[in-house]
């Protein structure tokens, strides 16, 4: 922490003015409505930022993953939470999480600042998430009812989901703050944590693998539509996964549609399958698809995976 008192008052200058504060807004996606200088709050909370740079919110529009998804779907929607300021380069930034309509939002707490904050016991909870990690495809129209591209907040209220908050678990505390690397899906011992695997023969011709939800507070996987778990044996694959088909829900409009969803959510999970009676290999893998081509999801190309369980039974 350094102090920077002629930088503070320009930030002071930029976001604190104004009357009386209305309650504090929680986080969303607003695309470039706040020109304000994360700079400033990167010069002072110098560690925080050293996090956050190497955060995927930070990287939320510049990432490669992201960038070939927007290309496919170029919709100005995605703006609003993977480029919520003027500079896309910011992503979800300070800014955008902490300047809502009010000073600089934080949670109860006694520290003293050299700047307003509004101290919010809203903020400490999943409400600072739930706008941005829960929402429809843009297509409500098309539909007879919206489809949830995300919904993380809802499969956090599944009464078998861990009841912390968010934060707990994303944000641990990491040399005396709250950790703002949110790692997540590119941390392999973070996953892991997410569930126990078993698998066993069943019978001379089946195995059966059970997946039982351990330290996670949603579905897994969660977040982006196409994450997926992958299990093979004798050449063959299962998806635990959301899955998506192309109907007609309003005649003659085809829209992605729903028609499955068997991730881990509040249970053990068992899939069996068949194989040969000799050792088989068994895999079980975390994997980040990308749009598929083809509904049963065969094609689509894997940015990145993470073994959960490899054995021959
Ligand atoms: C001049 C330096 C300076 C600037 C600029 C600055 N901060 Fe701070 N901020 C501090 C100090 C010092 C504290 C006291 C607590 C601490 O050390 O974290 C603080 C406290 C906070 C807290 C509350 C921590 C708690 O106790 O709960 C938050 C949140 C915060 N700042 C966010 C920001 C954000 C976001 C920005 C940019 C909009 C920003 N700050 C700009 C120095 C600064
Ligand atoms: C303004 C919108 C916004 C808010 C608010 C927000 N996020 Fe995010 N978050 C995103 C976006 C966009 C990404 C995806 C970045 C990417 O990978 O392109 C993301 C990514 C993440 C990831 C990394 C996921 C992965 O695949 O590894 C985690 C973890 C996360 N957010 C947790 C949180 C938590 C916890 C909160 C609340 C404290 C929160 N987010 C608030 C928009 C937001
Ligand atoms: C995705 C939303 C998000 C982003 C981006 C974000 N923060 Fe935070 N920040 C939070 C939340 C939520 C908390 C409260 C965590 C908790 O409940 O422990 C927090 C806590 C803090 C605290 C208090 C930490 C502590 O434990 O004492 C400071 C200071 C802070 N943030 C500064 C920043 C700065 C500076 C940046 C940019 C470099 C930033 N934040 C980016 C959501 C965010
Ligand atoms: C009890 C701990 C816990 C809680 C509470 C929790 N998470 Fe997670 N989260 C995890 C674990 C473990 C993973 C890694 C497994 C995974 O990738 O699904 C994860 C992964 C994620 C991912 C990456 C997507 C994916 O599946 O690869 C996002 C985004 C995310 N969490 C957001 C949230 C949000 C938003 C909340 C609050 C509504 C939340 N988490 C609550 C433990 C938790
Ligand atoms: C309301 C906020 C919001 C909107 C709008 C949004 N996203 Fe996201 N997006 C997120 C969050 C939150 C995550 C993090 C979930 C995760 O990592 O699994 C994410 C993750 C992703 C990822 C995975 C990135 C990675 O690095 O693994 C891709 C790809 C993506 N979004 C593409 C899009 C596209 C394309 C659009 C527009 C059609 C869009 N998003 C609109 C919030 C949003």
């Amino acid at each position: 922490m350094r102090g920077r008192p002629a930088m503070l008052l320009l930030v002071a200058a930029a976001l604190f003015a104004g009357g009386a504060a209305p309650p504090p807004a929680m986080p969303h996606p607003a695309p470039n409505a706040r020109a304000a200088d994360n700079t400033a709050c990167e010069g002072c909370h110098v560690e925080i930022a050293a996090e956050w740079r190497q955060s995927l919110h930070r990287s939320a529009f510049t990432d490669a993953t992201f960038q070939r998804a927007f290309a496919i779907d170029p919709d100005p929607f995605c703006r609003d939470c993977h480029a919520a300021e003027s500079d896309p380069k910011l992503g979800v930034a300070c800014v955008t999480c902490h300047v809502t309509n009010a000073d600089v939002l934080a949670m109860p707490g006694e520290r003293r600042a050299p700047h307003p904050l509004t101290r919010s016991p809203e903020f400490a909870t999943e409400a600072a998430c739930a706008r941005c990690h829960e929402f429809d495809f843009p297509d409500a129209h098309l539909r007879k009812a919206p489809l949830a591209m995300q919904r993380t907040l809802s499969e956090h209220r599944h009464p078998g989901a861990a009841r912390e908050t968010c934060a707990s678990c994303h944000m641990t505390k990491r040399g005396g703050h709250a950790d703002h690397r949110f790692a997540a899906s590119r941390d392999d011992a973070f996953v892991k944590s997410a569930v126990s695997v078993r698998a066993k023969r069943s019978s001379a011709t089946t195995i059966e693998v059970s997946l039982a939800p351990a330290r996670i507070g949603h579905a897994f996987p969660t977040g982006d539509l196409f994450r997926r778990v992958r299990i093979s044996a004798a050449g063959s694959n299962r998806y635990l996964a959301r899955h998506f088909g192309s109907r007609q829900e309003i005649p003659g409009v085809f829209v992605r549609s729903e028609i499955g969803d068997d991730r881990v959510l509040g249970g053990e999970r068992v899939v069996v399958m068949t194989v040969p009676p000799d050792k088989t290999r068994v895999r079980v893998v975390y994997e980040r698809a990308e749009a598929p081509s083809d509904p049963a999801f065969s094609s689509a190309r894997v940015a990145g995976a993470i073994d959960l369980f490899d054995a021959e039974l």
